[in-house]
């Protein structure tokens, strides 16, 4: 079981064991997903490519075509563990494409039609390839409907990741879809190159919840037995962070102490847990948009369910915890992500460290915050573990075979420490924050964090970045930390930044009302 106390500095032990699916076949002859439309340059005519370009991950996503919008209408029984349903997405074609691919695993599909029209299809593995009656021009925006129904079967025990995607339960299912779960349960463009927003019409048997990403914008409605709940993601969302979790939920809605929407849903065997995951996501979220800067979302809040999973998602505005009490830095984290990996994503999975180091160094943050320990003595704590193997595993480039390496998350962390230590902390913030609104909504690459950071600072990192992302071998002790004045009492700084000494007096928090 995974303990995220920072205490014990544990928190991401457990995810040493976690891994990922790589696929690890051959490499496409494709660059990596690096240029805006990585798809591009790997097309053959007029067929879409059949992954999107990650070069670790070659069948995931695809190319061709853009998505803009997923459509989600579908009824699930959990009796039957059946899924039916009918999944409309909308796309603009990035060339012509006489065929193109979307990604969905098992299930059955009964027909397919494009703009109306019906279109030839075939399944190869993970692949559904379309063929529509008329090619696809060039810039052209198209929806294509995939009527489909099945049992939808969990991503298991792929390599060291466990089990993720549409994970059925007693009474629903955990739906947790990171990094390529998410053609479990819909046909998708499944990598988080390629964003668009959803909608999700949900129907559930009479007494059921299902949640999903974003807000609730009817209903729920009740006809013969079953429940539909409409729930609308207005902000770009990638693949792996949408969810269609249900089952047996009480549910509690309000907002946080700014008042930003929030809802709080936990299984019969967590209803005491409750108001606590309300209160805390919601003053956690409030506090983060002090710290990294406006939410970017329409609400927020978090999810516990009885599946005993061990670990929890940043699913977009839900994060979901799996079958234990998360504690203040798991929600932390969480919710740290919702701007680093959901705002601002990567566009492949080897800068995964850019949504783990930065929701990792915002459990410490956290702590500091409330004066349990510095970042800076966590960070010591680590350094002086010199045999850990977090030192053999450079964590800018996650390995697809050991994606959610504990390196990617704790050596992430330190590098951001690390950079904090150089460039003092009103920089360093600011670079959070700046980050976090520049690629609002979009993507963002290692080396576009390094370019900021070096902006603003205006200082050469190239050996700071190469020694702790790059490099094996653990990096020299940093000079100490220049000693940061901390704001006065009264301060009218808009945005209080956590300081690196601990000061029991100070004020700064955005919940206190
Ligand atoms: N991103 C999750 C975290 O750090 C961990 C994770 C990776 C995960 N893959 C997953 C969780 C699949 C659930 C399902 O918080
Ligand atoms: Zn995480």
């Amino acid at each position: 079981m995974r303990s995220w106390s920072l205490a014990t500095t544990t928190s991401v032990t457990l995810l040493a064991l976690l891994a990922c699916s790589a696929s690890n076949g051959e490499s496409l002859s494709s660059p990596p997903v690096g240029s805006e439309h990585p798809a591009r340059s790997t097309v053959q005519g007029t067929v879409g490519a059949a992954g999107i370009g990650d070069p670790d991950f070659p069948s995931d996503g695809n190319g061709g075509y853009d998505v803009t919008h997923y459509s989600l209408k579908l009824a699930y029984t959990p009796s039957s563990k059946h899924l039916a349903g009918v999944a409309s997405i909308s796309a603009t074609a990035l060339h012509d494409l006489a065929r193109f691919n979307l990604d969905l695993s098992g299930l059955h599909v009964a027909s397919v039609t494009l703009d109306g029209a019906p279109a030839q299809f075939t399944r190869e593995g993970s692949e559904l390839m379309i063929s529509p009656a008329a090619q696809l021009a060039k810039g052209a925006k198209f929806t294509v409907r995939v009527a489909y129904s099945g049992t939808p079967k969990p991503v298991r025990g792929s390599s060291n990741l466990g089990t993720y995607g549409f994970i059925p339960t007693s009474d629903g299912a955990f739906v947790v879809c990171e990094p390529n779960g998410a053609k479990t349960w819909f046909p998708a463009n499944d990598h988080p190159a390629d964003k668009a927003t959803f909608d999700f019409e949900l129907t559930v048997p009479k007494g059921l919840t299902a949640l999903a990403n974003g807000e609730l914008v009817a209903g729920p409605v009740t006809t013969d037995g079953k429940t539909t709940f409409i729930w609308r993601e207005r902000h770009p969302m990638v693949t792996y962070l949408a969810t269609m979790t249900l089952g047996d939920f009480a549910l509690r809605t309000g907002t946080t102490p700014r008042g930003l929407a929030n809802l709080a849903a936990v299984a019969p065997k967590y209803n005491n847990q409750l108001d606590r995951v309300f209160r805390l996501s919601g003053r956690i979220t409030d506090y983060w948009s002090t710290v990294f800067g406006p939410y970017p979302f329409s609400s927020t809040g978090g999810v516990v369910d009885d599946l005993n999973t061990g670990y929890a998602l940043e699913n977009q505005t839900k994060p979901m915890y799996g079958g234990f009490i998360p504690d203040e830095s798991i929600i932390a984290h969480e919710l740290a992500h919702q701007w680093f990996g959901d705002s601002v994503s990567i566009k492949r999975w080897n800068d995964l460290w850019l949504n783990e180091g930065f929701a990792t160094y915002a459990e410490w943050l956290w702590a500091e915050h409330n004066r349990t320990i510095t970042a800076e003595q966590v960070f010591r704590g680590r350094m002086s573990m010199t045999s850990s193997p977090i030192w053999n595993y450079p964590p800018g480039k996650a390995r697809p075979d050991d994606l959610f390496n504990e390196s990617v998350y704790t050596r992430g962390a330190m590098t951001l420490h690390a950079l904090r230590q150089r460039i003092g902390d009103a920089t360093f913030f600011k670079v959070l924050r700046t980050w976090a609104q520049n690629h609002a909504y979009g993507h963002a690459t290692t080396d576009d964090f390094i370019t900021l950071a070096e902006r603003l600072s205006g200082r050469q990192l190239d050996s700071l970045f190469d020694v702790w992302l790059y490099k094996r071998g653990r990096p020299e002790w940093p000079e100490r930390p220049r000693r940061q004045t901390r704001p006065t009492p009264g301060n009218s700084r808009p945005t209080p930044t956590p300081t690196a000494s601990p000061a029991p007096t100070r004020q700064a928090g955005p919940y206190r009302r």
